[in-house]
């Protein structure tokens, strides 16, 4: 899939207002030069949930939730940043391009743009409406759903219906059931030599619902003989089944006030649960849990139970979970595990224990990931022997080292050291891991503790930053001193300057951000762009020039005080005996050095 150019971002940006968009959401109060609200990302009675029209951006002093009106989006709608940018780009009537498309990519861009074109939606939604209504004159199917347990209330909720038995039912929904484009593109018919039939017949239908509540899919259930169990509907341009989630839609709100969501194998697991009261359950549809998944409920919450029979396949879905975790870990993040007792399945298991005994087991017996990982692991080879202990770090390692999350990675790297009976450091040396490696992990979306009343005063780095994010413009006309180090937020800044030196015309902060967008730099701009957030609004241009330059040389005395002594320390050499290029670096120096001086 080609991504969309950073120049439509740009224009995009330059378009749309945070504060409108903000405020179709959230109801904005004009408080100075700012706008603010209640956050939404936290519960709160005073506001401390800022917009600012001038920077596009948003910051809570409460939670530390901040971003651009694309990050909004992602996080308050539960949006992709895909599904983020059309959707503000639909707003202000403006056509995402794809970029460097081969010709079959545009080719298939053209052929899914036809697709787009046809309401697939609208046929879904008829089709449910058909089902829901065929499931009232079907007395097995009734009957089927009561022998499980599932009341008209739950069946309602997740719109459970019936496909009538017969070829070509859905005539009686569509009066252009031979010729409807969109009835073949949508899976629900399929054409065989010239003939049209039904796709699902006689059996008992889930429909598969997205997190804006548009109907994608279907899974249909057989009810006693046949094959398969379940059928799904063809993955078409509204469905992809690694990426959706069987009940998140009607979770949402559940998996909020819960503080968690539940991540289950099956349809009926999730319809179950719902109807003994566990309604934060979501399944995954017949596939691994991919990392797709797992972003996706991470918008939602930070606490992700998974729930496998006790089986062998559970063992091994679960592992497959793990894996796909890995490179999402974050330290504010809590995964967890539960096996059920063989021979249960979730909704097996609460019709037979109930609700609370569900969620005592979930108390209980759930295994956060890193037990899980351990164990699992320790359970692949001998631990006995040398042998075993040396093959056990090699299984771990490409493990361990995809953690982004470093206190997490931490403790697990111990208890793991633990285990093998050998010293952290030791271990830390064998998996190659240096200290310094974590800091190019993913960055953080949001700094887990809330902001403190007091604020320390911002390095001179944070100032540049600062600046530079507010007024982009301005880096063309400053020249920040020669500098290498392995310090992250000088690094931000160095990377932030040569971005902004290289790219002329971006005019806010929110058009830098996105640039930035899952760069390792993007955490540390958006935590001093947010720490900064009520300050200086009112500051005039010419202020902030001054502001600015009075921190660039600032800077430029530090770095020179900094650089010219360990390098002269270093070598322990006079200037006389370098040899030429160093004597090069060693002018370059001494002349900044002087220049700043002067
Ligand atoms: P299971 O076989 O564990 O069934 O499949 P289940 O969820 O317990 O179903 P019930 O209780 O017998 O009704 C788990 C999930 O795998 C997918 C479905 O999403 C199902 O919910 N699956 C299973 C299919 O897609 N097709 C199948 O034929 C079987
Ligand atoms: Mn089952």
């Amino acid at each position: 899939m080609s991504r969309i150019p950073d120049s439509f971002i740009q224009d995009l940006l330059n378009r749309v207002d945070i504060v409108d968009v903000v405020d179709r959401y959230v109801p904005l109060k004009k408080s100075g030069g700012e706008y603010k609200a209640c956050c939404p990302f936290h519960g709160e009675k005073t506001p401390s949930f800022y917009v600012s029209p001038v920077k596009q951006f948003y910051h809570c002093f409460g939670c530390g939730a901040n971003g651009t009106v694309i990050t909004f989006l992602m996080e308050h709608a539960g949006l992709g940043f895909v599904e983020a940018v059309k959707e503000l780009a639909q707003a202000v009537g403006m056509q995402v391009p794809q970029e460097d498309a081969t010709p079959e990519e545009k080719l298939v861009a053209k052929k899914r743009a036809e697709v787009e074109a046809l309401d697939l939606p609208g046929v879904m939604r008829a089709a449910c409406v058909y089902y829901r209504n065929q499931l009232k004159h079907a007395p097995h199917a009734i009957q089927y759903l009561k022998k499980r347990g599932v009341s008209g209330e739950i069946a309602a909720k997740f719109g459970l219906g019936y496909a009538p038995d017969g070829w070509h039912a859905l005539q009686a929904a569509f009066q252009d059931y031979d010729s409807n484009p969109a009835l073949i593109e949508s899976g629900l018919v399929k054409e065989r030599e010239g003939r049209r039939h039904d796709f699902f017949n006689d059996r008992v239908m889930f429909p598969i619902v997205n997190q804006r509540g548009a109907i994608i899919g279907f899974g249909g259930r057989v009810m006693d003989r046949g094959e398969p169990k379940y059928l799904n509907s063809p993955e078409t341009v509204l469905f992809e089944k690694g990426r959706e989630l069987y009940g998140l839609y009607q979770a949402r709100q559940s998996i909020r006030d819960a503080g968690k969501a539940l991540v289950v194998e099956g349809y009926m697991d999730v319809v179950s649960l719902a109807q003994y009261g566990v309604s934060y359950a979501v399944a995954t549809l017949g596939t691994a849990t991919t990392a797709h998944h797992l972003q996706k409920l991470m918008r939602h919450t930070d606490h992700i139970v998974f729930c496998f029979d006790g089986d062998k396949a559970g063992r091994k879905a679960a592992w497959r979970a793990l894996e796909n975790a890995l490179p999402l870990l974050q330290d504010d993040k809590r995964l967890d595990f539960l096996f059920l007792p063989d021979e249960e399945d979730p909704d097996t298991y609460v019709r037979h224990f109930g609700r609370e005994a569900f969620e005592d087991l979930m108390a209980r017996d759930a295994l956060p990931l890193t037990a899980f990982m351990l164990r699992e692991l320790a359970a692949k080879s001998d631990l006995q022997t040398d042998e075993g202990r040396a093959r056990l770090i090699k299984l771990a390692q490409p493990l361990i080292t995809q953690i982004p999350a470093q206190a997490l990675s931490l403790m697990l790297r111990k208890r793991f050291a633990e285990l093998l009976g050998i010293g952290s450091d030791e271990l830390d040396r064998l998996l190659g891991i240096r200290v310094a490696q974590s800091r190019y992990g993913k960055p953080r979306s949001k700094p887990a503790l809330p902001h403190s009343g007091r604020r320390q005063a911002p390095s001179i780095e944070r100032k540049v930053i600062e600046w530079f994010l507010r007024a982009p413009g301005w880096a063309q006309h400053v020249a920040l001193p020669q500098w290498e180090g392995d310090q992250p937020e000088m690094q931000a800044l160095y990377a932030l300057y040569a971005y902004l030196v290289a790219h002329p015309g971006l005019a806010n902060a929110a058009q830098v951000l996105e640039c930035f967008r899952d760069s390792p730099y993007e955490g540390t701009l958006r935590h001093v762009l947010g720490a900064a957030m009520d300050e200086h609004e009112g500051f005039s241009d010419e202020e902030a020039w001054v502001e600015l330059t009075d921190a660039v040389s600032r800077l430029e005395r530090r770095v020179n005080e900094q650089q010219s002594r360990p390098f002269m320390a270093e070598k322990n050499l006079s200037p006389s005996s370098l040899s030429d290029e160093d004597k090069q670096i060693w002018r370059q120096l001494s002349m900044t050095k002087l220049r700043s001086e002067g």
